[in-house]
């Protein structure tokens, strides 16, 4: 069979990290394939490869059984790759149709732009594959939701035929995400093939026909999703067996270890991002922060820790205020932070683990005396 896609032996280090260890991709025409792995797996990195991100360090790639040489997205592109990043890249005071025409717009022949006709070919798009937008309507006024859509006929605007998304539901609520899994079928119907990466396993077995396991940067398997369930996925990608059912004695909870009293945190660019938030986490206990990504999480953790400046509020550790103090002083003080990327934000990944251990503490005895 020929595959639409077909990657073998795809190696790509980055400075101290095997990303992709020899990785094997098959996907076939018109299907939709999952990519799942945990974080840190390779996902990403393998699909930036297809689309031309990133070059690889050794491996081939066959498009429609040619093989290619990738080099960069316009060769993706004119391929007819398209990818849907986890993170949009769209112009926000632009409107919806000038982020799809951007850098291909049509002209008529005293070289103008003549928008009428691009939002023509946006408004037919959009009917076709019932991607509802407002071609007219500027991005910064458009929900989350509908700038997936913008980013997805982007790519269809580029003739793409392969459609790769990643992560998309991270962004997305509850309701958006079954309006993006009709989406992923709808442009299946249409004869576009799909290659979803998530690691959400019930998304897997509600659109995807088959799935690539990636664990650690190493290919581990591909499977019919027909013939999967959540326990052999899970199983899959984290190499051993998954227990799905949770017994939990009830917690012993004490005094208040951490108290974030009506705390507000705005991420680099200034926009405030936790408002006015108090929470306290007692001794004993274990608290869960829910939420869509982006809507203030990471920018809570960073003030907690010290990485962003607390704009107004208060957190105290063990009844002492830590709320402007160094870094140094609250992990002295007895807080840790375990980030989401350990790789690019934890971890010195050329160091050993020993010398990441010692990190911290590398200023005090026994690791360095009063000369250094
Ligand atoms: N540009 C980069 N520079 C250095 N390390 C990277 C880069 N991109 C990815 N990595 C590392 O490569 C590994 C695989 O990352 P990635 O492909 O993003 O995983 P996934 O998408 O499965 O979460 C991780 O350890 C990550 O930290
Ligand atoms: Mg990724």
């Amino acid at each position: 069979m020929e595959y639409a896609i077909e990657m073998k032996g795809i190696t790509k280090t980055f400075p101290g990290v095997v990303a992709n260890d020899n990785v094997d991709l098959q996907v076939a025409p018109q299907e939709v394939h999952a990519l799942l792995g945990e974080n840190g797996a390779g996902k990403s990195t393998l699909m930036s490869i297809l689309f031309g991100a990133y070059n690889a360090d050794s491996g081939t790639i066959k498009i429609d059984g040619k093989e290619v040489n990738i080099k960069d997205p316009n060769v993706a592109t004119e391929l007819g790759i398209g990818m849907v990043h986890q993170h949009f890249r769209l112009v926000h005071n632009y409107t919806v149709t000038e982020n799809i025409v951007l850098g291909m717009e049509p002209r008529n022949k005293f070289g103008l732009l003549n928008i009428g006709a691009a939002e023509k070919r946006v408004a037919e798009l959009s009917q076709q594959y019932g991607l509802q937008v407002d071609p007219k309507a500027l991005i910064e006024n458009i929900t989350v939701g509908a700038q997936q859509r913008v980013e997805i006929l982007k790519t269809l605007y580029r003739n793409a035929n392969m459609i790769i998304f990643d992560e998309p539901t991270a962004v997305l609520t509850p309701q958006e995400i079954d309006e993006l899994m009709e989406i992923i079928r709808r442009l299946k119907d249409e004869g576009k093939t799909v290659v979803l990466i998530t690691h959400k396993l019930k998304e897997i077995l509600a659109v995807a026909d088959r799935c690539t396991v990636l664990r650690r940067g190493k290919y581990i398997g591909t499977v019919d999703v027909d013939s999967a369930t959540e326990q052999s996925l899970a199983e899959m990608m984290v190499g051993r067996a998954v227990q799905f059912e949770i017994e939990k004695p009830p917690a012993k909870i004490g005094e208040t270890a951490l108290s974030i009293q009506n705390l507000s945190v705005a991420d680099h660019l200034g926009h405030m991002k936790v408002k006015n938030l108090s929470i306290d986490v007692h001794k004993g206990e274990i608290v869960g922060i829910a939420g869509v990504d982006g809507n203030g999480q990471s920018e809570l953790l960073y003030g907690l820790c010290g990485l962003l400046p607390v704009a107004e509020g208060q957190v105290l550790l063990d009844g002492k205020d830590i709320t402007h103090t160094s870094i140094r002083h609250r992990v002295e003080a007895g807080l840790g932070h375990i980030p989401d990327d350990r790789q690019r934000h934890g971890l010195v990944s050329n160091f050993t683990i020993s010398e990441n251990c010692v990190l911290k503490d590398y200023y005090k005895a026994p690791y360095s005396n009063r000369y250094g």
